[in-house]
């Protein structure tokens, strides 16, 4: 096993004293975000009700699903607020996927009017029919199509709008694919990107596997031995619990953490994530009544945008994940798959979530109480 990353954790000794927090602000641009724990790009997820939710419990920054650079350039005026983001929710990045920087630069410039605070490039995509089109993580096996990309954004946007990238470790597990990861980040730097978020799988692997952690320390390192410490790293993969976060950021030195699978249908975890960097206890799991609370608020964010008929559906697979937290799990999970309207989606909460016995006890006190049901 290689040694813990220690340097940065020294480093930090300082920022705890002086600040009372664990670890810096991300710096992203002129951003600061004091919290360094962002919600990761999710397509299908990261939407304006997930995103607002997710703020709701010390999420400061996010970023919306990822678009399709033609989609952007596209999409009417009266649609895009489906997609792009809304005036509350500053500060906000969007993530964009395509393969043409002529169309690339086009939908960033876009972005940039509608009042997004970052752009983020996706060449980590795993998606057979995207790489196919020569989009997301098939750019990871081709640095200089990624550079030229990269090139043409940032030449054409702002000199303030900061721009990032989202890679994966590598295409495959090859040393020319690494060889490659390190192409492309390093252009990227001297075309002027601020930062870069880093799964550590690659886009062979999909989702299966670990995320490799190793790999993501190295990234800083590498930047570190460039004098460049400015460079913000994000780590992504595998962070599910508020003690691997903290874990995960004191080992590998990177700046912030991405949340992703670990926050949908738990947008608790950020606020434990936010107590531990702060020194202050890990706060309980959320009771019934929580949950139900920010159930019932997250269906009528999701109404609000989308209209009640398309709601639900959308809410359905939120309801799936935020049934792990019940602690009759299967049961609700069961009845959540099955919603379809609005009155559906009001029956499960009544039925599994309004028990006046349940009121005000956590979860885990719930649990012990019914010899762990
Ligand atoms: C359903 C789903 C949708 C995703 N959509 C995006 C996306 O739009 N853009 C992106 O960069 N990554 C996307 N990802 C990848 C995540 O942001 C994250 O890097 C990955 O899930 C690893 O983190 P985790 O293991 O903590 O979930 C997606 C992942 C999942 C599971």
């Amino acid at each position: 096993m290689k040694r813990p990353f220690l340097f940065p954790f020294i480093v930090r000794t300082g920022i705890m004293q002086k600040t009372g927090l664990l670890f810096e602000p991300l710096r992203l641009g002129t951003m600061a975000i004091r919290v360094p724990v962002i919600q990761a790009a999710l397509c299908g997820y990261s939407d304006a009700p997930m995103r607002k939710i997710a703020r709701k419990f010390g999420c400061g920054f996010a970023l919306c699903e990822v678009m399709l650079d033609q989609f952007v350039v596209a999409v009417s005026k009266r649609k895009s607020r489906l997609y792009f983001a809304e005036s509350d929710e500053h500060p906000i990045g969007a993530q964009l996927m395509g393969s043409e920087p002529v169309q690339f630069v086009r939908a960033a410039q876009r972005l940039a009017d509608e009042g997004f605070d970052l752009i983020d490039l996706n060449f980590a995509c795993p998606v057979k029919k995207v790489l196919g089109r020569h989009r997301g993580g098939y750019l990871m096996s081709d640095p200089k199509s990624a550079l030229d990309i990269v090139s043409a954004v940032r030449q054409n946007l702002p000199d303030a709008m900061p721009l990032t990238l989202k890679l994966r470790k590598g295409f495959d597990d090859s040393p020319e694919s690494r060889t490659r990861f390190f192409a492309i980040l390093d252009g990227a730097i001297d075309l002027g990107i601020c930062g870069v978020t880093v799964h550590g799988r690659t886009v062979r692997q999909r989702y299966e596997g670990e995320s490799d952690w190793d790999f993501i320390r190295t990234v800083k390192e590498h930047l570190l031995s460039k004098n460049r410490p400015d460079m913000a790293v994000i780590g992504s993969g595998d962070l599910f619990t508020a003690e691997v976060c903290v874990q995960r950021l004191a080992e590998s030195g990177v700046n912030g953490l991405a949340l992703a699978r670990g926050v949908i249908g738990n947008p608790w975890l950020f606020r434990e994530v936010s107590a531990l960097l702060q020194q202050c206890p890990k706060p309980e799991p959320p009771t019934l009544v929580e949950q139900s609370e920010v159930l019932t608020e997250h269906f009528r964010l999701s109404a609000e945008l989308y209209g009640e008929r398309r709601a639900a559906p959308t809410m359905r697979a939120f309801g799936v994940k935020y049934s792990l937290l019940h602690p009759c799990s299967e049961q609700v999970r069961q009845d959540f798959v099955a919603v379809k309207t609005a009155t559906d989606w009001n029956n499960v909460l009544e039925k599994w979530y309004r028990r006046e016995k349940w009121e005000s006890l956590s979860i885990t006190k719930i649990v012990l109480e019914s010899g762990g049901l």
